[in-house]
């Protein structure tokens, strides 16, 4: 059988870094090279079918914006559309891949694979890791029966539900926490441990209808963080400015100082949506029937907070 296309979405990070040296893997600027010339570096995607590339966005993803992701749910809605189109993969910056991962698997539900990929190096370092990232990326965006948002770095396919960033430096930055990760890829073949993030048809075409008008209307959701000495003041702050939603980051299993919890409940009194995640790097906050503010389910705070501007917009 021909192979059917695959896409190749640009929107910047370290994958697409430039540095002045070669050896210096971090006072680069991220998002320099398009993903045109990132294709070009790696011979090997060219005899693995058509490839085809499409530039959305260059940023350094600490820098990422609702308006980027409307464009892109947009663009991956469109080819999902398209009967030749196998897979999407998206080059983009580690730093807050997890919150995009997420956001296009809460929006989309793909029925086809939409995978994000990255890198640690800068495309300019000695030793790059960018192109096997991508090369792993294609095969898991060709592999038969793959969907849903996923992340390859370092051989490894994260679910976007639980991935997350978890080191500053190293080259294989992400955890999947508890969940572990969905499998591996190795020498372009890959070994799955568990199954693909859920697909829901009709999901994406549907949310595509809406994503333009999405970016127009965002809700200001903000995240806080409970710690040694917290108090109401933040909470209070983020009020008189028109909060709409709040995601508290707690301690432990989402415990939050006495201060801090009377002022959130008397925002969520008031009208403002308020979710309790941890700001533990694994585990949930487990809850109990004295709650007085809902936790987030097994979300972490970023994720959470997509959640919850999306839950807002709906
Ligand atoms: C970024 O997130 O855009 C910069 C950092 C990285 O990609 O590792």
């Amino acid at each position: 059988m021909h192979p059917q296309n695959i896409v190749i979405l640009g929107t910047g990070g370290t994958i697409a870094g430039r540095a002045a040296s070669a050896s210096d893997n971090i006072g680069y600027t991220a998002a320099q090279v398009g993903v045109e010339e990132l294709l070009a570096a790696i011979p090997a995607l060219a005899q693995a079918g058509t490839v085809l590339t499409e530039q959305v966005a260059q940023v350094d993803s600490k820098d990422m914006t609702f308006a980027v992701w409307a464009k892109l749910a947009a663009r991956v809605s469109h080819y999902l559309a398209q009967p030749d189109i196998q897979g999407i993969v998206i080059t983009h910056g580690t730093d807050t891949l997890e919150e995009t991962a997420f956001f296009l698997q809460a929006l989309l539900a793909p029925a086809k694979p939409v995978v994000l990929t990255c890198a640690m190096r800068p495309a300019t370092a000695l030793v790059p890791d960018g192109p096997q990232n991508l090369l792993d990326a294609v095969a898991v965006a060709r592999h038969a029966g793959a969907h849903g948002v996923v992340a390859v770095c370092a051989g490894v396919i994260h679910g976007a539900a639980d991935v997350q960033k978890v080191h500053t430096y190293k080259l294989d930055p992400f955890s999947s926490g508890d969940a572990g990760p969905i499998g591996y890829v190795e020498e372009g073949q890959l070994r799955l441990l568990r199954s693909w993030p859920q697909a829901e048809a009709g999901r994406a075409q549907a949310a595509a209808k809406s994503i333009a008008g999405l970016a127009g209307a965002v809700p200001r959701v903000e995240i806080i963080m409970n710690h040694a000495g917290a108090g109401g003041a933040i909470v209070q702050a983020l009020q008189a400015r028109g909060v709409q939603g709040l995601v508290v980051a707690g301690t432990g299993n989402g415990s939050l100082h006495h201060e801090l919890q009377a002022a959130l409940l008397k925002a969520q009194a008031d009208g403002v949506k308020v979710i309790r995640a941890s700001r533990c790097a694994a585990g949930r906050v487990l809850p109990t029937p004295a709650d007085t503010i809902p936790d987030s389910e097994g979300l972490s705070p970023v994720k959470a907070r997509v959640s919850l501007i999306l839950q807002l917009l709906a």
